[in-house]
């Protein structure tokens, strides 16, 4: 099939940007629409044109590298789809699809689609992990975990970092992403002993870095290509008040809980 594409293209951060119309023939059904870019490329290098930049790696749906907006829908808004796993039979032909960024505050644009959404490495720095050195695996039951508490940490632990969330909330809020973070090792006994800091600090970082507040409109969690529950929004702020009140400065200095 064929395909009428409006692509942004951005030289670069501080450069202006504009949609620009292309068509891309042959396209085949069974293409990715990261492989039907991937023909668009090797059409504009025959031509010596600047190929259009875009983030991708493992195609499978893990990195969550693949980060742009289809049709102003992050990931093209399929339901727990990465731009990676849309495949072109979900278009006919003729169709015009226009491709932009992710566009946020806290997302500066790099080049065309390419954004650099290092800030949310940022945020997890500041506590999304346990500094705990538990030494060689445990045995299985060691430390009982309620079969559906286990399967809540997990389901938030999903998350695969593609700022989605953030591009498609009006506030450019990363409240989803560190949500699932904080919540999935609040549910669990490792997460405990760090909990009060996690929380504090990965919120700090995350207002400083420019993103928004959560004002609960939901796009975050409809746009999700790993189905996080805004639950785990509502489990952050309960983590986050619980350490405002209970953990005090002179503890902070000392590094103590
Ligand atoms: S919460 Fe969902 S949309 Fe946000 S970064 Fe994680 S996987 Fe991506
Ligand atoms: S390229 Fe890794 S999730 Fe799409």
């Amino acid at each position: 099939m064929t395909l009428n594409l409006k692509i942004w293209r951005q030289q670069g951060q501080n450069a202006e940007g504009k949609l620009v119309d292309y068509r891309v023939d042959h396209v085949s059904p069974d293409m990715s629409f990261l492989e039907m870019i991937d023909v668009l490329n090797e059409q504009l290098v025959r031509k010596g044109e600047d190929p259009i930049a875009f983030d991708h790696d493992c195609r499978e749906g893990i990195c969550g590298m693949c980060s742009m907006m289809i049709d102003g829908k992050a990931h093209g808004g399929f339901k727990n789809t990465t731009t990676c796993q849309v495949h072109m039979r979900l278009y006919k032909n003729g169709d015009t699809i226009v491709i932009e960024p992710f566009r946020a505050q806290a997302f500066p644009i790099i080049k065309d689609l390419t954004v650099d959404r290092s800030s949310i490495d940022k945020v997890m720095i500041k506590g999304g992990y346990i500094s705990a050195n538990t030494g060689n695996a445990q045995d299985a039951n060691a430390i009982l975990i309620p079969k559906p508490v286990a399967d809540e940490a997990m389901d938030a632990a999903a998350c695969i970092g593609c700022g989605a969330c953030v591009a498609s909330c009006p506030n450019g809020s990363g409240m989803l992403f560190m949500g699932a973070k904080i919540s999935q090792l609040a549910l669990l006994p490792q997460g405990q002993p760090e909990a009060p800091q996690r929380a504090l600090k990965m919120v700090q970082e995350h207002d400083m870095l420019g993103f928004g507040n959560c004002t609960t409109h939901a796009e975050c969690e409809a746009t999700c290509p790993k189905g996080i529950s805004i639950e785990h929004i509502a489990r952050m702020n309960r983590e986050y008040l619980k350490a405002a009140f209970s953990y005090h400065e002179k503890n902070r200095s000392e590094g103590g809980a």
